[in-house]
């Protein structure tokens, strides 16, 4: 296995695989509950590559998911790309603090057909052994708001 970049040493935190449950608002549809599996991978390179799914809590059928790099920059700033099947691709600045992390969008885009989001606002922070994943979103002309929130526990 490739060593980790130097570059990667403050996102170490994250790598390896996490489990658990979420659940999300937001004023335009009913609220919702569900299950999260997310993984953090490095090649050796000075990136973190992120995968993540979710599932209905319920029917255990899929819902969102997304793919993306988190790239650590000095001085404790971190950028993340991202892309989703609903035709979103995310563009976000922020900080890492310990084991903290916090972004906000510079740029999101979508495909003709993606539903609208204006901006987002992301935190993934570990407290404990416990993996915390939220995210507000500007969406369907609406004011930026709590979209989604989760907790995950470590699997490898
Ligand atoms: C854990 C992550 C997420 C989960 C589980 C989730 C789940 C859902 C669900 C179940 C709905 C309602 C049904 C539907 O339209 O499919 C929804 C709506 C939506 N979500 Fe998410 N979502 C997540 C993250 C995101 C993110 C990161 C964005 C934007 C970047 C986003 C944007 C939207 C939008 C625009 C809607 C449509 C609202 C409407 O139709 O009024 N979601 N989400």
């Amino acid at each position: 296995m490739a060593e980790l970049h130097p570059a990667c040493a403050p996102l170490a935190f994250l790598l390896g695989t996490w489990q658990g449950a979420g659940t999300g608002v937001y004023p335009t549809i009913e609220d919702f509950s569900y299950a999260e599996e997310v993984s953090f991978t490095h090649v050796g390179k000075p990136f973190v590559a992120y995968v993540q799914k979710t599932k209905d809590a319920g029917t255990g059928l899929p819902l969102h998911s997304e793919a993306g790099f988190l790239r650590p920059q000095p001085d404790g700033r971190v950028e993340l790309v991202l892309a989703q099947p609903s035709g979103v691709a995310e563009v976000l600045e922020g900080t890492v603090e310990g084991r903290d992390i916090q972004l906000s969008s510079t740029a999101v885009l979508g495909t003709d057909s993606a539903k609208p989001v204006a901006a987002t606002e992301r935190r993934l922070w570990v407290d404990g052994e416990v993996l915390h994943s939220s995210v507000a979103m500007a969406a369907m002309g609406l004011e930026i708001q709590h979209h989604v929130v989760s907790e995950m526990y470590r699997l490898s």
